[in-house]
């Protein structure tokens, strides 16, 4: 198991002195929103004076358990995790539980209904994300009746992001026969399978009018096979991506993008406040939604000077 920044990594012991000790299991450091994220746990830790054990899985769930119960075994104050797929928690956070060390949920959901598991789930509404993703479409496309050919890059498989972009695009676009969905393949969240896939969808499919990708992430890379194919993004292939990072905002102001939903990396902050809290015995919300918005692309050429990440 690979361990970066923060003060220590996962496998050794815990602090000796009064700070409150976070245990935190990133997913990997897949996409540009995924840097940002850790950035922002990173530096919030520090500023809350908060004694960070971060460990990295490296996309890997048999990692972040790993850590989870070296976390247990160090004795850490609080654990947060940000978990790479939705089932198989049962077990290890039952051991924390067990252990009397409280549990939080940043990012992604698990799909355990146990909810006495972890004391809150901070991140975005996926499912909402997807929708505005269909809503865009729905208008874009308003008053026409020829077919609509979509491909769908998709996150990583059994992961939160995926499964709710997935359903919540679907769910708008069912309501008119015209929106097909002609290939749907996973891009890992990368820009390198992006790019694969896309070559692949462009090379298979006749027709491609749309393409929606779960992150700008799969999404550049699915621009650069377009562009190697001798065809435009956002004009011979309209692209709607999620996270709006900034080379996901510079794509999006130059055209080659046509719509991104936010999905907000930065929940560093909130985090800490969570933690401290949950450490003092203070009763939070069991969810904690993150605000976010959605761009066009002259909506990107206003706020992209100022995006932080
Ligand atoms: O869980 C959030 C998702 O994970 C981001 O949208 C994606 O870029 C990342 O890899």
């Amino acid at each position: 198991m690979a361990g970066c920044g923060g003060s220590d990594d996962a496998g050794s012991s815990g602090g000796g002195d009064d700070k409150i000790t976070l245990g935190f299991s990133q997913v990997g450091a897949e996409s540009g929103w995924r840097t940002a994220n850790t950035k922002s746990i990173q530096e919030s830790a520090a500023s809350a004076g908060i004694d960070l054990k971060f460990s990295d899985a490296q996309g890997k769930q048999e990692n972040q358990i790993k850590a989870i119960r070296s976390f247990i075994t160090q004795r850490v104050d609080v654990i947060a995790f940000s978990p790479v797929v939705e089932s198989g928690w049962g077990t290890v956070l039952k051991e924390a539980k067990d252990a009397g060390i409280p549990v939080i949920l940043t990012d992604r959901a698990i799909d355990d209904p146990d909810t006495s598991l972890y004391k809150t789930f901070i991140g975005s509404d996926f499912v909402a994300e997807g929708k505005k993703a269909g809503d865009w479409l729905v208008k874009e496309y308003e008053g026409k009746t020829d077919p609509v050919n979509i491909v769908e890059l998709q996150g990583t498989p059994g992961a939160a992001p995926a499964n709710d972009r997935k359903a919540g695009f679907g769910d708008v676009i069912k309501a008119d026969p015209k929106f097909k969905v002609v290939a749907s393949q996973t891009g890992q969240f990368t820009r390198t399978d992006g790019k694969a896939v896309m070559e692949t969808f462009l090379k298979s499919q006749p027709k491609i009018d749309v393409l929606y990708a779960h992150n700008d992430d799969m999404g550049l890379g699915a621009i650069e096979a377009i562009e190697a194919a001798g065809k435009k993004p956002g004009t011979d292939i309209k692209i709607i991506t999620v996270d709006a990072v900034k080379d996901g905002m510079t794509a999006l102001s130059e055209g080659k993008i046509n719509f991104i939903v936010e999905c907000s990396p930065l929940l560093g902050p909130q985090l800490m406040d969570l933690v401290k809290k949950v450490q003092d015995g203070q009763t939070i919300p069991q969810r904690v939604l993150t605000e976010e918005t959605t761009f066009t692309p002259e909506q990107a050429k206003e706020v992209l000077a100022d995006r932080k990440y």
